[in-house]
């Protein structure tokens, strides 16, 4: 059989990769970089080699145990953007039909068309919080549909999934045999108040996320794919494809990371609470720019000023040195996503650059 790859590319990975990068820079989506040297890490915890196995077992048991799972539901993974590779290579076929959100995170779609999916698209409106709606997805889902996938939280706006939406999502693509993928990268940043995993909800959800935005750790790579047994295996199998193991040095300090966790969390936690009221107060004084107004997670999207949302990124960024994602990578191109996991400091700083770009930026025809 010919697969034809319709879309070689993500756009907006080469965009985070080539021009994000800004003196004051709000485009990120993770909590500040946790500095490795505050890990009771020394040099004997760390290794090269390990005999192979399907994951290392200390981790393994780690991630069952925080996920609140049976290990041989856990698929280590490069990343929630390689676990949601292979949790989609695992559930379609080239010409079968995916359903995704709208809007979404561009690199999923991306990824879902380079397997060679059928799209189709489920809406999540603004005047309804950016809700999940089972009943759209009712409308939505056809027979050949092998997989629903959204991201919860929801990126770029935060928007967060009820139990009982997921539970009646679940119900839908059961009747069809489909699965429901759902991206719980940003779930991780509810720490303690973080609700039980989708996969605990039923054999037909799959779960991928990662240490990265909640915890400051995405150059560990800690991913991770939570299915049922017998799709787990096969995503195993599938994995064997691409990489043989994970680093092993980085599965040995993931292994400390998670026995160290409480840490991590309260400082990552500390630095939103500190964070956040600086943002209302931003959305007090611009309520024309508000979409969500999340109580939790690390993004939320902001309408441009002008409803133009790369003149305005470009306005800010030329005049401002600020940068924030353009909202086209999301299908929401009246609109930015702005990050708020990093120093207070500089998002301090970042909100009063971005303030008097919307200033000018609204003013420069007057
Ligand atoms: C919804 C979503 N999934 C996955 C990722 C990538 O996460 P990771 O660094 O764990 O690969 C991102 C990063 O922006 C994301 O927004």
């Amino acid at each position: 059989m010919t697969v034809s790859r319709t879309q070689l590319e993500s756009p907006y990975m080469e965009w985070a990769k080539l021009h994000s990068a800004a003196p004051v820079n709000l485009a990120t989506s993770a909590v500040a970089a946790f500095p490795l040297a505050e890990l009771p890490l020394k040099m004997e915890d760390l290794a090269l080699n390990v005999h192979g196995s399907y994951g290392y077992p200390p981790l393994q048991e780690r991630l069952a145990q925080y996920a609140g799972v049976d290990p041989e539901c856990v698929v280590a993974a490069p990343g929630t953007s390689m676990a949601n590779y292979l949790a989609m290579a695992a559930t379609f076929e080239p010409g079968d039909d995916v359903l995704f959100e709208r809007p979404t995170y561009e690199p999923m779609l991306s990824t879902a068309r380079f397997l060679g999916a059928e799209i189709h698209r489920f809406e999540r409106r603004a005047e309804e919080g950016f809700r999940v709606d089972p009943e759209e997805i009712r409308r939505r889902i056809t027979p050949r549909t092998r997989l629903i996938v959204l991201a919860n939280l929801h990126n770029p706006t935060s928007a967060l999934t009820s139990e009982d939406d997921l539970r009646a999502i679940g119900e839908i693509a059961r009747q069809v045999g489909a699965r429901v993928l759902v991206d719980e990268v940003y779930l991780e940043g509810l720490y303690a108040r973080r609700p039980p995993v989708a996969c605990r909800l039923g054999p037909e959800f799959i779960t991928t996320s990662s240490l990265t935005k909640a915890f400051g750790l995405g150059g560990l790579r800690c991913g991770w794919i939570l299915a049922e047994p017998s799709l787990a295996r096969r995503i195993w199998r599938i994995r064997d494809l691409h990489d043989v193991n994970s680093a092993h040095p980085a599965e040995r300090i993931s292994v400390v990371v998670f026995d160290h966790l409480d840490r991590l969390a309260s400082r990552a936690q500390s630095l939103l609470e500190a964070n956040r009221p600086l943002v209302h107060r931003f959305l007090d004084e611009h309520p024309e720019m508000a979409t969500l107004r999340p109580e939790f997670g690390t993004v939320l999207a902001l309408r441009a000023p002008g409803g133009d949302a790369d003149a305005f990124c470009t306005h800010l960024r030329e005049r401002y040195e600020t940068s924030v994602v353009p909202g086209r990578f999301f299908d929401m191109p009246d609109s930015f996503r702005l990050g708020i996991g990093d120093d207070t400091a500089a998002l301090r700083e970042g909100l009063a650059r971005l303030a008097a770009a919307v200033r000018d930026f609204s003013n420069r025809d007057a």
